[in-house]
């Protein structure tokens, strides 16, 4: 009788290895494992559950049943070692692939700005004249009507004044300049009685009503060349070589007479159109001409302002208008695209 039930418990033993085993094999969560281990080997497991009936077996057939109880539990509990080990291994090895860098991929493009357009032909300006011995000169935006206009041998009433549109502030005589002209009469009285060879950039405002070709800030730079025995010569090779430089070697000119108050003789200079090659085109007007600046002899009364003896010193100025020259330059066909900040423009030149 003991020995059926020995074959009995020994039975069940074997069942719930296989049992076990099976069910190991299913249990992929660490929660998994943990319910498996309490459900087979817990205190109130199933192996606990049969070897509570080794107490109906006769003394002797005990230690056999006892011995193969206890190789179940040891095989199941290595079992279970090892599997717990795999699955750590494998949650390390998803994270390890989850947080991998590929480095083959390639990568997110950084979005760079890149400077204004005017802010490049400025620096192209700079770049020319600097190269020909000219300094930078900063002057004021905001200036007296003695500066912007009578220095420039403009007295009040004077009709060229009419040329510029001008914005006047609450307090008398002061006002925002219509040109970098003024940035001259600085220039010669810092330096009088040296030699001065400068250029003065800067923002200029005009009272305008703002249409294609008219801003109400736009910038200038002016150009001023003073010393003993400078003469229209040397204006034109300076402005020439600055064109050959600026839009290509080979660039025709010519220059013709004009009118300013603050140069005597006065003149505007031409270039061939850069965009059809003289041939006529709507950004020509059809001349095959683009006027590229203003420039003169600086007029003796605008030298003596200065500080210098206009019997021993002579000059040569001019002004030019960067964003006109860019706007040649790119087929721009409205000013005010300058200072819209139109992606759409700011992204094509
Ligand atoms: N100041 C002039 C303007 O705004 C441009 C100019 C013309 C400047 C002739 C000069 C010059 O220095 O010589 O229209």
């Amino acid at each position: 009788m003991g020995n059926v039930v020995q074959q009995d418990i020994l039975q069940q033993l074997e069942q719930l290895r296989k049992d076990a085993s099976a069910a190991l094999a299913q249990a992929d969560t660490a929660e998994a494992m943990r319910e498996w281990h309490t459900e087979y080997l817990g205190r109130k497991g199933r192996l606990t559950a049969i070897l509570r009936n080794l107490g109906s077996l006769p003394g002797e057939e005990r230690p056999l049943v006892g011995k193969v109880a206890n190789e179940v539990k040891d095989a199941l509990e290595n079992a279970l070692q090892e599997r717990q080990a795999a699955s750590a291994q494998a949650e390390l090895e998803a994270v390890r692939r989850a947080e991998s860098v590929d480095v083959t991929l390639p990568g997110r493009p950084q979005n760079l700005g890149k400077l204004h357009i005017t802010t490049r032909t400025l620096r192209e300006i700079y770049a020319i004249f600097t190269a020909m011995g000219f300094q930078i000169y900063d002057s004021p935006e905001v200036e007296t009507d003695e500066y912007n206009f009578q220095l420039l041998n403009m007295p009040p009433g004077h009709p060229a004044r009419d040329m510029w549109d001008t914005f006047y502030t609450t307090t008398p005589g002061l006002i925002l300049r219509t040109h970098t002209s003024p940035g001259q009469i600085h220039a010669m009285r810092e330096y009088a009685t040296e030699p001065i060879r400068v250029i003065l950039p800067g923002k200029v405002y005009r009272y305008e009503a703002v249409d294609a070709s008219h801003e109400s800030m736009f910038y200038q730079v002016e150009g001023l060349a003073v010393g003993k025995h400078i003469t229209f010569c040397d204006l034109k090779g300076v402005l020439i070589n600055f064109a050959n430089q600026m839009y290509g070697e080979g660039r025709k000119s010519r220059f013709r007479k004009s009118y300013f108050p603050f140069t005597e003789p006065s003149v505007e200079m031409d270039i061939d159109c850069v965009l059809c090659n003289g041939q006529g085109c709507p950004v020509c007007k059809y001349t095959g001409w683009l006027e590229m600046l203003g420039a003169g002899m600086v007029n003796p009364v605008v030298l003596e302002y200065g500080g210098y003896d206009p019997t021993e010193f002579s000059g040569f100025a001019f002004g030019m208008g960067p964003e006109r020259m860019a706007l040649q330059k790119y087929g721009i066909d409205d000013i005010r695209n300058f200072y819209t900040n139109d992606m759409r423009l700011l992204e094509r030149v």
